[in-house]
């Protein structure tokens, strides 16, 4: 049994694309695994179309893209409420009065739940390493209580090897594993793609993955093949 963390270096860089990849690699690996995303935040459109409203629900619209990817990504069985254990419908939930309502240890239970049923549980963390759960407690104190390795997802863009190489101290500083990185391409036009992977490969202590390019909606993509270092992630179980 393993259970992981998949953090970024910001928000929308591609953690739950990364999420995908990863989890289709280790399928075909032979493993079993199912994705979890503890809060799931506001977004702008849908991603699929086919979703229903359940008006009876406490999760509202059980809509969220990123919940729906990771339950469309993993082969089993798994409820919209097994993988996701509060929907929001605005972006910044955990900063706001509404951030009560988030409680340690329904994460907690529901994790615990997961873990006993699937032989892999990857967590999908939100916005970044020490964005917060609530007023106390950030993802990354939460991961850290779990003791998760740590999969580091960087979106290559401007900026992003400062992002990364903080985000990498950080995981290490509270005494986890940082099992490895996924290089994302976020931007088809960024010049300096091979460089800053480069950079980062010299600088971040950790093995790296494999590399995203910039795919027509990856979310809907196989990606499996792109995570080239698979056996480090299945080296955990
Ligand atoms: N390799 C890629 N090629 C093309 N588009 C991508 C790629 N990776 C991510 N995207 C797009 O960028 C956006 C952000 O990606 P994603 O949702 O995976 O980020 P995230 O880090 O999970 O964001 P959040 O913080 O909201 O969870 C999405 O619209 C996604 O489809
Ligand atoms: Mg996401």
């Amino acid at each position: 049994m393993s259970v992981f963390f998949v953090t970024g270096t910001d928000t929308s860089v591609g953690k739950t694309i990364a999420s995908r990849a990863i989890i289709q690699a280790m399928q075909t690996a032979g493993n079993q695994i199912v994705g979890y995303k503890p809060i799931a935040t506001g977004q702008d459109e849908p991603v699929y179309t086919d979703v229903l409203d359940d008006p009876e629900s406490d999760y509202g619209k059980e809509d969220n893209r990123d919940v729906l990817i990771l339950m469309n990504s993993t082969k089993e069985a798994v409820s919209y409420q097994d993988v996701n254990s509060y929907t929001f419908s605005h972006t910044a939930p955990m900063l706001t009065a509404e951030s009560v309502r988030i409680k340690q240890d329904k994460l907690d239970r529901d994790l615990a739940r997961l873990t006993a049923t699937y032989d892999n549980v990857l967590v999908e963390g939100s916005f970044g390493w020490l964005s917060l759960i609530n007023q106390d407690l950030t993802f990354g104190d939460w991961a850290a209580s779990h003791k998760m390795p740590v999969v580091l997802v960087v979106g290559i863009k401007e900026g992003c090897v400062n992002h990364a190489l903080l985000t990498a101290k950080a995981i290490e500083a509270m005494g986890l594993q940082v099992v490895g990185w996924i290089a994302n391409r976020i931007n088809p036009g960024l010049s300096h793609y091979a460089e800053i992977i480069d950079a980062l490969q010299h600088k971040i202590n950790a093995p790296l993955l494999g590399k995203i390019p910039y795919i027509h909606k990856p979310e809907s993509q196989e990606l499996g093949h792109f995570i080239t270092e698979v056996d480090k992630l299945t080296a955990l179980i």
